[in-house]
């Protein structure tokens, strides 16, 4: 039986900074931001926006039949419960059926890629089932810190099940390794990291997992765009030439750092600059979360992938932003760290999914 990706979808908020202005406002060189880091935009998220309503922006556009969905895997860093998993928050907003199992995972950025390995096994052990396996993080470093450019909000969505439409996907071959290059206490809003540390962890994973191949692409994990010409470089053998780079950072450096779902971006790149023509065709996909892990493992589009690759859908989520002045990116930030601190908070009326209220800590969502 062929089990793997039918569907994939990606969510951002409507607003964003552009680099530009965070340059202007923290005194630096912009070219520091855009060349050296390689981005343009960082995503904000609105108002009533968490990473549950972002899971089902990017979730509700994939799900044809509620009813079909037997499991879901929520992937996050950025949780908003220690005990109960936001996949459940998830499951009232998608209208799922009762006897749907939800769990959540961590491992910094890599949980996704984990969880999207052990939907495939489930449903290989469940003949006839489907996982929603979904990723949503808001990456806050906080103001004035060096991480504050590599920031960014968003969320994947995919959907797994027998005779896949868009992938077929190998077992990775994975590299664990105790390191302190990233991670967040219980007791703080935004990680403890050593960037520099952490690039060079990251590269070591790449090197001990890599697989060499014939690959259009080799997509990469991305806290920042620019670690994509880093993780390349590093590469003995099957590396990509600028324009094949450009193609995988093309969303990434529009969005920012999603964490779990940033090598997911690089992916819908591909898609984006490919509606066809790479029917077979393998790629390889290096995950890596700080802590740490990495995994390479590999993606064959399968011959009918171009009529699940809705690329209009795909653009538009980039080009129907906003950008927001200095002052309301501090404001919205601001907002959010205040609503994630608090037992009891009410929304501002908004449209879309959205969180209206929180009560003795128990968060209240609408649908759309
Ligand atoms: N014009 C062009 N490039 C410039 C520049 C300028 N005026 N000024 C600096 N640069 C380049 C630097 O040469 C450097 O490039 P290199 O890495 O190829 O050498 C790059 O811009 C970054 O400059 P640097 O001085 O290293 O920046 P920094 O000390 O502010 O740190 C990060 C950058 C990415 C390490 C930091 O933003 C960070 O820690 N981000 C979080 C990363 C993360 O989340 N990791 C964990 C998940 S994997």
């Amino acid at each position: 039986m062929t089990v793997g990706i039918d569907r994939i979808n990606y969510y951002v908020p409507k607003t964003y900074l552009d680099l530009e202005t965070l340059a202007a406002a923290r005194n630096v060189d912009v070219a520091k931001y855009k060349r050296g880091i390689g981005q343009e935009k960082m995503s904000i998220p609105d108002l009533h926006e968490d990473i549950v309503t972002m899971a089902a922006e990017a979730s509700a556009p994939i799900i044809d039949n509620p009813d079909q969905i037997d499991m879901v895997f929520f992937a996050t860093e950025s949780g908003v419960d220690f005990s109960k998993a936001a996949g459940i928050y998830l499951h009232k907003l998608l209208n799922l059926k009762p006897t749907v199992k939800v769990i959540e995972l961590k491992q910094a950025c890599y949980a996704l890629t984990s969880a999207l390995h052990l939907a495939i096994d489930y449903v290989k052990n469940h003949p006839g089932q489907k996982a929603l396996v979904v990723s949503s993080d808001v990456a806050w470093y906080g103001f004035n810190t060096p991480g504050e450019v590599t920031q960014g909000a968003g969320a994947i969505a995919m959907m797994i099940s027998e005779n896949p439409r868009l992938a077929t996907v190998t077992p990775g071959v994975t590299y664990t390794s105790d390191v302190p290059d990233f991670y967040r206490p219980n007791t703080m809003d935004v990680p403890v990291v050593d960037g520099k540390f952490s690039i060079d962890c990251y590269l070591e994973a790449l090197k001990e997992t890599f697989q060499a191949g014939d690959y259009p692409y080799v997509c990469f994990h991305m806290p920042f765009a620019k670690m994509a010409d880093k993780a390349n470089a590093s590469l003995t053998s099957s590396k990509m030439d600028e324009d094949q780079l450009a193609v995988i950072k093309s969303v990434s450096k529009e969005i920012g750092n999603i964490y779990n779902g940033s090598l997911y971006l690089a992916l819908i790149g591909v898609l984006i600059h490919h509606p066809q023509g790479l029917e077979g065709k393998t790629i390889g996909m290096f995950s890596y979360g700080s802590g740490s892990i990495g995994e390479f493992y590999t993606l064959t589009l399968t011959p009918r992938y171009a009529s699940v690759n809705p690329v209009d859908r795909y653009l538009k989520g980039l080009s129907e932003r906003k950008s927001l002045s200095i002052e309301a990116y501090e404001k919205a930030m601001n907002h959010y760290v205040k609503r994630e601190h608090s037992l009891d908070y009410q929304a501002p009326l908004s449209q879309g999914f959205a969180l209206v209220a929180i009560e003795k800590g128990h968060r209240i969502y609408k649908a759309k």
